[in-house]
């Protein structure tokens, strides 16, 4: 079968990994990148340490507004699908390059596959949570990774084509665990020492773009005790610029690392702190507790589970948290295996194509 793939942005070059490479083994994949990340530190990076095919296709569609981004994508995506008429597509996750590819297939009537199927954080405001719900209603198969993204479905009517995947992060960090521990040296580059600091990311829109909340995550990083490891995304270095916020000499502000360097500055963290959906489930894959800057998340198992509190973005609230995430009482991680599938995620998904094809 010829399938079209389209990624655009960071956590979907992770995702399509280990699905691309199962998928080349029995169809042919047409890996269209619309360009939304750019950078070689968002982008190529993950092609070369996850060993990616060259996309076929990249889009050069680049930064933008909301609707201006994801409007050129749908037409340059329209011409490709009109070439290379597939017979079935894929979409992974929740960004503008998941939603465009989703509308273009749809629209020309190409059956759609999206991986990460039925997440929901109730919250309308963020550009995620559009992009997920519109794109699960135009899908005809729903690969969900948890239990809760199945019923998120079924609560909104979706039964037909919802299955339970597992997954396909949790499949990668099986797999490149092990390849990180040998090959990554970030920490001696760092001068860090295993369990000797703390991990943080900031990218949500809902904390960049609103000064209050993101002062506040600022004003925790630098109370909490260094060194904080903080490969910052580009939109979170503007904006700090921006609004003139510094941060104390204990916060390491690094570029954005590789998944390979980003694996190891997890496992080997004290605690993480993050407004990522996937660096949440890494914690969690690779049990270190996690504290969420946001106020509601996804991944609400890892919450369940106890490694992982949700604590917004105000500074007190954030401090508290960090300070009881050592003592909180947790089920093992290797649940990881459980709540998120077995690591064969890839493998289901791949099958699926069959109802299709
Ligand atoms: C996007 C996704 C978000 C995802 C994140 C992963 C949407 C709506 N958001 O957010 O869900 O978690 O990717 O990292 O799709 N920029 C660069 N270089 C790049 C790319 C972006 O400097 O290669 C800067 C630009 O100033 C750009 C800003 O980052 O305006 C935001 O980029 P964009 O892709 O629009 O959204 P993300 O914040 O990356
Ligand atoms: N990641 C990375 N380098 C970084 C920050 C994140 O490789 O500097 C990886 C991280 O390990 C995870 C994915 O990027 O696999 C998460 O992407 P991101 O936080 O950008 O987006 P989200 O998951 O929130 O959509």
């Amino acid at each position: 079968m010829k399938v079209l793939t389209v990624v655009g942005a960071r956590p979907q070059f992770i995702k399509l990994a280990p699905v691309s490479r199962y998928l080349r083994r029995w169809h042919r994949e047409v890996l269209v990148h619309t360009g939304q990340h750019y950078d070689d530190n968002l982008s190529e990076v993950f092609f070369r340490e996850l060993e990616i095919p060259a996309p076929d296709y990249n889009l050069g569609v680049g930064s933008g507004t909301q609707g201006r981004q994801t409007g050129e994508m749908m037409i340059r995506l329209e011409e490709v699908l009109e070439r290379e008429a597939p017979q079935a597509a894929i979409v992974y996750g929740d960004t503008n390059s998941t939603l465009a590819g989703a509308l273009v297939a749809a629209k020309r009537h190409v059956p759609l596959l999206h991986v990460e199927a039925g997440l929901r954080s109730g919250n309308r405001a963020m550009p995620e949570e559009l992009n997920r719900v519109l794109t699960d209603h135009v899908s005809d198969i729903l690969c969900c990774p948890t239990e809760t993204a199945l019923r998120n479905l079924a609560r909104e009517g979706l039964t037909r084509g919802a299955h339970l995947t597992g997954d396909v992060m949790y499949d990668a960090v099986l797999h490149n665990a092990g390849i990180a521990r040998q090959r990554s040296g970030i920490l001696a580059r760092l001068g860090l020492e295993v369990k000797g600091y703390l991990l943080a990311t900031i990218h949500r829109a809902e904390n960049t773009d609103d000064p209050a909340r993101l002062r506040g995550i600022v004003a925790a990083l630098n109370a909490l005790p260094g060194p904080i490891a903080l490969p910052l995304h580009p939109r979170t270095r503007k904006v700090l610029a921006q609004q003139g916020l510094a941060l104390a000499a204990h916060v390491l502000v690094l570029e954005p690392v590789g998944y390979l360097d980003m694996l190891a500055l997890e496992m080997n963290a004290r605690l993480i702190l993050t407004d990522s959906g996937g660096v949440q489930k890494e914690a969690y894959f690779l049990a270190v507790p996690c504290v969420t800057l946001r106020d509601e998340t996804e991944w609400v198992e890892t919450v369940e589970a106890g490694w992982n509190t949700l604590a917004g973005a105000e500074t007190q609230r954030i401090l508290a948290a960090a300070s009881a995430s050592g003592a909180a009482p947790r089920a093992p991680a290797a649940g990881g295996a459980t709540l998120f599938g077995d690591g064969r995620a890839h493998v289901k998904i791949v099958d699926l194509l069959a109802e299709v094809g």
